[in-house]
């Protein structure tokens, strides 16, 4: 198996979203990865998606890893942000981060 640079989990589960948002992002994240070319190569994205992480509130949530952060109220737009900020460019999105994974 090619090694990731990076894991995107995203809640799918009801009750952080009671419409469920998480799926229309999970199925999002897939045309974004691939228009950034973050499906292969060095640079390659694992996407899965999670009935809870935990959390039961303010969702969708969306958690980067190996850093460890959790974003809370993911839109579309934030999620396309996210991608293009974080995933490709590096960049945390601050203002978006609820809770960051303690080194
Ligand atoms: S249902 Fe999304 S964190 Fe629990």
């Amino acid at each position: 198996m090619e090694p990731y640079s990076r894991h995107v989990l995203i809640c799918t589960g009801g009750f952080c979203s009671n419409e469920r948002r998480g799926r229309a992002l999970y199925a999002q994240l897939a045309k974004l990865l691939q228009r950034e070319d973050l499906l292969f190569g060095p640079r390659r994205v694992k996407r899965s998606e999670a009935p809870c992480l935990g959390v039961c509130g303010g969702g969708p949530i969306v958690a980067v890893y190996p850093e460890g952060i959790w974003y809370a109220g993911v839109t579309p737009e934030l999620l396309e942000r996210i991608v293009v900020e974080h995933l490709r460019d590096g960049r945390i999105v601050d203002e978006a981060v609820f809770h960051r994974l303690q080194p």
